[in-house]
């Protein structure tokens, strides 16, 4: 019974104090029994701090923001997959207040979700992950803070020390620098990289294109604020200049023996490479098509997650990215198998709507819908998600 059908009961006393005829929230100071669903704040649902993201930006930059690459396929499939499982419910379990908090690679968490390494950042809000990372830490959700980022990873670990707790990297361009970067996240207090494999070189971007929109050398280049872009060639390599062959799984191999820090692989979209990166001494995956910006008409991350947790058969946690827009999708993936998820474009919106505050509005959005569908299938908290409450969609086993 949902709120609105308990409070239309005419056997059942009414609540103080009752709701104005005219549905808006009551004003006494005696607190509503019911569930309420008016909120004094800004943004009531993920769905406004989409609008006002779109709103705030110029159009170039929210093409860059949501679009995809190519046909734009994957960027379709990626939401579109989430439609193609249904939950299942378990009645009268006895379940208590969902508990949302977890560890991933060492981090407390609490709730299952990091946000992503989205860098040029400061295109979309002048504090850019900055501010990403304050409102994680309020939030306890962890930064993954990237390489091509408008601000430096010891600038925003600085910001915010307790969320700042992944830095991301690509593995590629000159070894040397990627063997100082190794050591430079270290130093600067992160506990864990996150190397990303699926972009070797961009993706091929039509919205851009047509934009005739280029992003700007200076607001993807905080971790090399000295590089002109002859150096940035060097280091952000083939995202600039795109020659240099592909690192192979044994390079990296190497190059990683001696890193000071356990690494997640992101991009991984098949069993056979989820198989290759643990050899290579990954610590996690991140199960990921890069939201659909690198290579067009990839599968939907969520669609290839039950091929890679077959092929980690547990070794290493799994993450998941790429079409999470809401708490429901959050479980859906738990339920899939990953251990966490990471937020991209919803975070990114959040921070172009309304800056620290539209990411912290964000995480509470999140926060109470997962709870809320953890409660609805009779689960105690995120542990208790399993593949026995998920299934294929019955229209998508036409
Ligand atoms: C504006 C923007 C910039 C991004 N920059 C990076 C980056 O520098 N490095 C990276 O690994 N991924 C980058 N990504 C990809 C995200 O890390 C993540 O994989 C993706 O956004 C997840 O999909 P979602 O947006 O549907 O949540 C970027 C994404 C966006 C939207």
């Amino acid at each position: 019974m949902t709120a609105t059908d308990a409070s239309t009961q005419a056997e059942i006393p009414p609540a103080r104090p009752t709701r104005p005829p005219d549905g808006t929230a009551p004003t006494g100071t005696d607190p509503s029994p019911f569930v309420s669903f008016t909120s004094a704040d800004r943004f009531a649902t993920v769905g406004e701090i989409y609008e006002e993201a779109r709103r705030a930006l110029p159009p170039q930059v929210w093409d860059f923001l949501d679009g995809g690459s190519g046909g734009e396929q994957t960027l379709r499939a990626n939401l579109s997959s989430f439609e193609r499982w249904s939950v299942l419910p378990r009645l009268m379990t006895g379940a208590g207040e969902p508990d949302l908090a977890c560890a991933f690679l060492g981090i407390e968490l609490s709730m299952p979700v990091l946000t992503s390494p989205f860098g040029a950042d400061r295109l979309l809000h002048r504090d850019g992950q900055l501010a990403v990372a304050r409102a994680n830490a309020k939030a306890g959700v962890a930064s993954i803070v990237p390489e091509a980022g408008s601000y430096s990873w010891e600038e925003v670990a600085t910001a915010a020390p307790g969320a700042a707790r992944m830095a991301q990297l690509h593995p590629m361009g000159n070894p040397a620098n990627f063997a100082a970067m190794l050591r430079r996240a270290a130093a600067a207090g992160f506990s864990a990289l996150c190397l990303t494999l699926d972009c070797p070189t961009a993706g091929w971007r039509e919205r851009n294109m047509r934009n005739r929109f280029d992003v700007a050398v200076d607001v993807v280049s905080g971790n090399y604020p000295h590089a002109g872009p002859a150096d940035l060639a060097d280091t952000l390599g083939q995202l600039f200049v795109r020659r240099e062959p592909i690192w192979t799984w044994d390079e990296l191999a190497g190059r990683m023996a001696d890193s000071p820090l356990p690494w997640m692989a992101k991009g991984i979209l098949t069993g056979s490479d989820a198989e290759a990166a643990v050899l290579a001494g990954a610590a996690a995956v991140l199960v990921s098509n890069h939201g659909g910006r690198q290579l067009d008409t990839v599968p939907a991350a969520l669609d290839q997650l039950p091929e890679v947790v077959a092929a980690v058969g547990g070794r290493v946690p799994i993450a998941l990215d790429s079409g999470i827009r809401r708490g429901s999708d959050v479980v859906k993936a738990l339920a899939l198998g990953a251990d966490v998820v990471v937020i991209g474009r919803a975070a990114a919106m959040a921070l172009a709507a309304g800056g620290e505050e539209g990411v912290g509005r964000l995480h509470e959005l999140l926060r109470e819908e997962i709870s809320t569908t953890i409660k609805l299938l009779g689960a105690s908290g995120v542990d208790e998600l399993t593949d026995t409450m998920i299934r294929p969609s019955a229209v998508s086993r036409w």
